[in-house]
């Protein structure tokens, strides 16, 4: 099996899951590609995480979904090349996030930290960092993109914290989920310089 840490033989190959770590303050941070039997045993979680009042329309969802709708779009993220992550903390499931949109060097992210009650805490931050050092250094992405609705403080916040910038270029706004988002960038020699103490800690492994 080839390691996720190969650049090329990591990207949208089916079987190759990795699996990112880190000691926090916070916990241990595990997050890892799912099988589909981990897919489906979390998936109604994570439907009602995406239906939680206050979550959904700070994802842009106007519909409840379901459990198939959910294993559906984890499929289609994944038949198009991206990568999606369950994270639990502390055995925990807490959130999930991906990486979508990849190609050409970058990739478009995306994450829900699933309870409001544990937002603002800087699971968020914690979690945004390792899929991007997965991102960078693993999958050997250019930058990563961002489309926030303009109201999402705490997601615009944990963007900024990353080492993100405000990016309407029309490269960025091909990014955008709806037209009225705000697109933000980073790249891989900003996310490095200011999170080098961060990478050192975070472990990537095939699963
Ligand atoms: C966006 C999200 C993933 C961030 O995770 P989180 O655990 O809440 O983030 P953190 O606690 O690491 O950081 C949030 C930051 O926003 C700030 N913040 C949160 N709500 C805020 C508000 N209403 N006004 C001002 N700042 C706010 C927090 O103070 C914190 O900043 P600080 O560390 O400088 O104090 C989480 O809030 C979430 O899942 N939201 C619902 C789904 C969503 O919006 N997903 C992102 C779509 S782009």
């Amino acid at each position: 099996m080839p390691p996720c840490s190969s650049r090329r033989s990591a990207v949208g190959l089916p079987g190759v899951l990795c699996q990112i770590t880190w000691s926090t303050a916070a916990g241990e941070l595990v997050a890892i590609e799912p099988r589909s039997d981990e897919l489906a045993r979390h998936a109604a979680t994570l439907a009602a995480a995406y239906n939680d009042p206050h979550n959904a329309p700070l994802l842009g969802h106007t519909d409840d979904v379901d459990d198939d709708d959910v294993i559906a779009h984890y499929e289609d993220v994944a038949a198009a090349g991206g990568r999606n992550f369950l994270v639990f903390l502390d055995g925990a499931l807490v959130a999930d996030a991906d990486l979508r949109k990849v190609g050409g060097g970058a990739a478009e992210f995306a994450f829900l930290v699933a309870s409001p009650a544990a937002q603002g805490k800087g699971l968020g931050t914690r979690i945004a960092t390792m899929i991007h050092a997965f991102g960078f250094a693993r999958l050997g992405l250019d930058r990563i993109y961002a489309s926030i609705i303009p109201d999402n403080t705490a997601s615009r916040r944990v963007f900024e914290k990353l080492g993100y910038h405000e990016d309407a270029s029309p490269v960025a706004r091909a990014y955008a989920d709806e037209p009225g988002d705000i697109t933000m960038a980073i790249d891989r020699t900003t996310f490095e310089r200011m999170h080098a103490q961060a990478m050192a800690e975070i472990g990537i492994a095939v699963r």
